[in-house]
Formats: C-alpha cells, structure tokens, sequence
C-alpha cells in the first residue's frame, strides 16, 4: 500500500477509544449530545447569513435554499451518524477517513476541518459583535465603526460621510472569553450551553409566532425572483434569483447546519457513544430544519431585500422587529440577548470542535504535540486551545464575515462530501464491524448527499473555490513538509 493511502485500522481505533487512559472523561449522554448539537447549530446562520443570503443571492427564495441545504445535510448526516457510531473516537470526519482513505486524505479533512470550527467561530463572532452594537444601543452607546469592523469593511452614512474599520474588537473578546471557558474544561462548558439552548429555541419560536401575522405578501412576490446579476456594497457581484441563486443561498445558509457533525468530535466523553451519537447527530439536525425553514419565510415577509442590503445589513432580525413588527420592541430587546447568548454557546462548540479535531491529528503525530498536551487538573488540550484563540481572533478581529462565513461554508461542504465518500468505501473494505447505526440505501443516500453538496459548492462561486484550493495548497505543503515525517502510523508500520 502507498504510504499516502496507509489507513489506520478500525481495529486500532477501536482499541484507542477502549483505552481509559487517554484521560478524557466520559460525561456526556445522549441529550447532553442534542443540547450540543443544537448549542452549535442555531447561531449566526440564522440570525445574520439568511438575511445575507436574501439579498444577495435569491430575497425570499433564501426560504429554499434551506430546504436544499437540510436535504444536503441529512444525507451527509446520515453518513456521519453511521460512521460515528462505529468509530467512536474524537476526531470527526478527519479520524473515519483515516480508516477508510487513508492519511492523506484524512489530512486533507483535518486541515480542511480548520475552516468549519475555526473559521466557523471567527464568523459567529464577529456577528456577536454586530448584535452586541445593538444591545449598546439601548443604553445609548455604541462602539465606533472602526474599532467593531475589519479593515475591508467600509459604511457611508446619510451625510455622506465615510467610516473604515480598522479592528473588530469585541469579536476578538469573545472568543478570548470562551476559549478560557473551554479550557476549565467540557461538563461546565456543556451545561451552561444547555441553558442556552433552552432560551435559544424559545426566541427562535417565539419570532415565529409573533412575526407571521406582520409577514407582508409583498414581500414575498415573486417568490423566486428572476435570475440577475447584483452587485453588493462591496463590489462584489452575485448571481441573484434563479436557480443558481437559490443554490448560491443554500450554500451560504448552509452555514446555520454547520455543528451537528460538532456531536461528533465529542464521542471520547460520551457515555455508550454507540448509541447516544446516532440520536445526538440526527435529532439535533431535524429539530433546526423545521425551525430555519419556518424562520425565514417570516424574517423575509416582515422586511425586504432593500432593507437587508443596506439598513437592516447588520442585526437584521432585530433589525426587521424594531422596524415592522409595532408594539414589539420587548421582542427586539429578547432577541437581542438571547443572541448573544446563543452565538455564545455556537462559538464554544466550534472550538471545542476545532482542538479535539487537532487533539487526534496531534495523537497521530501529524501535528506537534503541543496540542494533545492536557492540563494536569482540566484535563483538556488547554495549549491548544490558547493557540486557537490566537488563530480564530485574528479572523474575528481582521476579516469580514461573508468571507469569513462562505470559507466556513465551503470548507465544510467538502468534508461532508468526503465523509459521505467514506460510508461507500467502508461498506466495501469493513463490510463486517458492527454498526450500530446504518446510513439506509448505500451507495444511494451517499452520492445523493454528495451531490447536493457539490450542488451548493457550485453556487458559492468561483471566489470562494480559489479560496478553498488555496486553503488546501498550504494543508499539502505542511503535509509534505512536516506531517508525513512525524507520523506515528508511519513509524509503526517502518518498524515491523
Ligand atoms: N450553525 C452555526 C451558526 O449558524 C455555525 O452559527
């Protein structure tokens, strides 16, 4: 076998996920793993890309971008909960694709990984801060332009007069916060999450409920506007309506899915992950999608695509409720908090994501050690998660969110694509090893879920693929240049 294409067997996987000395704690159950899930899927997708989405790629037809974003994902989801219930190991996508494709490839996803937590919690973030604005705001104040936005990032206002960024610097304090949070270690962290994904789901509902009667049914004709090319505030153009644009939408609310695989990277602290993953990965994400779809058929009724593209841009929910829904600025005032809460636990699960993720690579010894080193009494990779406060503030502190958020979207597109890849592979090399959970219809499901995927890849655009090979180019050279010395898959096998 080619050193690239060197698997780690399942058998070896099996045998780490047995050993009790890794030093990770099994707390975790079945509902904790929901609460998890959730805690990472409802967050900025919602309450900041679907009004992206809206004006920029297909108004009230963002609507369908869900539907076809969910579909993507329950098929890729199907393929997780398979083969996280029989690898039950941290590690995500990156760890079953070491034992169905090999290092190589499982590198590729690991690096690939760094886009969906990392950048996923750079991109929630960053919308923290946008909704922090608003909450400021009430009591009078607000932090100026500059110092709460990037330097790509500039605002005209009425007089004309124009603002630059410069640093988004309650993005970079929030993930210092919760990053130290993280590091005291994951039952506290996971139960001040369930708290907040109590209060998360409420206000979610509670905008349905109330917003339905303000929808305007203006604002929903046509309901698939007719294919164009927009160009947004930035410069950047759009294919806007039409089927690409409904595509285009689904690939960047794709974005408000992203964490369900989250449950995942958690198996190593999951009390009988076997069983509690499958229901963990797949309950999580059939209670979002019912709550998303309904969700932006009234955020897009209550305010137009005029209004999400230039003064209901940021804190768009809160936005559309001050402005349309009268007699409702309790709700504003609610929702606002609830947000900020709520992006807090996602910004959580995406880190906890992103360095158990590199806790795995690190125990492989493709990347250095430093970060599967644990802290003596928290016993969690605490360096690690120092090193990506570093990485994930600089995002939040020096790029915008819509790139931010499609690199997210992006990225994790293709690990979904991959993971499906892997269930077929699986079932061909490992027809025997006990499933607790079985993907239905193999190869069907798989290469539906693959195709939808690559679907939304499509419609994300030329820019955002140049930055995903970009992104993979400097993953290969690592690869090449350190990762493939340092294995210890490799060692093992020299030595026999
Ligand atoms: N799904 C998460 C969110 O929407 C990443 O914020």
């Amino acid at each position: 076998m080619s050193k690239l294409t060197q698997r780690k067997s399942v058998e070896l996987l099996l045998e780490e996920s047995r050993e009790t000395n890794t030093g990770m704690k099994r707390t975790l159950t079945a509902w904790a793993l929901i609460a998890l899930g959730i805690g990472a899927i409802i967050g900025a997708g919602l309450f900041v890309r679907t009004a992206a989405a809206a004006a920029n790629n297909a108004g009230s037809a963002v609507t369908l971008g869900f539907v076809v974003a969910g579909i993507g994902c329950a098929l890729a989801g199907l393929s997780y909960a398979e083969l996280s219930s029989m690898i039950p190991i941290s590690g995500s996508a990156y760890t079953y694709s070491y034992a169905t494709m090999g290092e190589l490839v499982a590198w590729i996803i690991g690096w690939d990984l760094v886009l969906e937590y990392a950048l996923g919690a750079a991109t929630v973030s960053i919308a923290w801060s946008e909704y922090l604005n608003k909450l400021l705001e009430y009591i009078g104040m607000r932090i100026p332009f500059a110092w709460s936005h990037s330097p790509f990032e500039t605002f005209t206002d009425a007089s004309g007069v124009v603002s630059h960024g410069i640093m988004n610097i309650p993005a970079f304090i929030i993930v210092a916060a919760l990053s130290l949070l993280l590091i005291k270690g994951s039952r506290e962290s996971s139960m001040v999450n369930s708290i907040i994904v109590i209060t998360k789901i409420a206000i979610v509902i509670l905008f349905i409920v109330i917003g339905w009667s303000f929808i305007n049914p203006a604002n929903h004709t046509p309901f698939i506007p007719a294919p164009q090319i927009y160009t947004d505030t930035q410069g950047i153009p759009h294919n806007y309506g039409g089927i690409l644009g409904v595509l285009g939408a689904a690939g960047v609310v794709f974005f408000a899915f992203i964490g369900f695989d989250a449950v995942s990277t958690a198996a190593q602290e999951t009390k009988n992950p076997k069983k509690a993953m499958p229901i963990g990965i797949l309950g999580s994400l059939a209670i979002c999608t019912i709550l998303y779809i309904l969700f932006a058929y009234v955020l897009t009724g209550v305010a137009t695509v005029d209004d999400f593209r230039h003064a209901g841009k940021e804190a768009s929910v809160v936005y559309a409720i001050q402005t349309y829904m009268t007699g409702f600025d309790w709700l504003a005032k609610l929702v606002t908090v609830a947000i900020l809460a709520g992006f807090s636990s996602v910004i959580l699960v995406m880190l906890y994501g992103q360095s158990r993720v590199f806790y795995s690579m690190s125990r492989d010894g493709l990347v250095p050690k430093i970060f599967s080193d644990l802290h003596h009494k928290f016993r969690t990779p605490y360096k690690s998660n120092i090193l990506f406060m570093i990485f994930v503030g600089v995002f939040a502190s020096f790029v915008p969110g819509d790139i931010v958020g499609d690199m997210t979207s992006i990225g994790t597109l293709f690990a979904f694509i991959l993971v499906s890849v892997g269930v077929i592979i699986m079932r061909k090399t490992h027809p025997n090893i006990p499933r607790q959970f079985k993907t239905p219809f193999v190869p069907v499901v798989p290469i539906l879920g693959i195709i939808t995927c690559g679907a939304m890849i499509y419609g994300l655009g030329w820019a955002n693929w140049s930055r995903l090979l970009v992104w993979l180019a400097i993953g290969l050279f690592i690869y090449f240049a350190y990762s493939i010395k340092k294995s210890k898959l490799r060692d093992e096998n020299q030595e026999k």
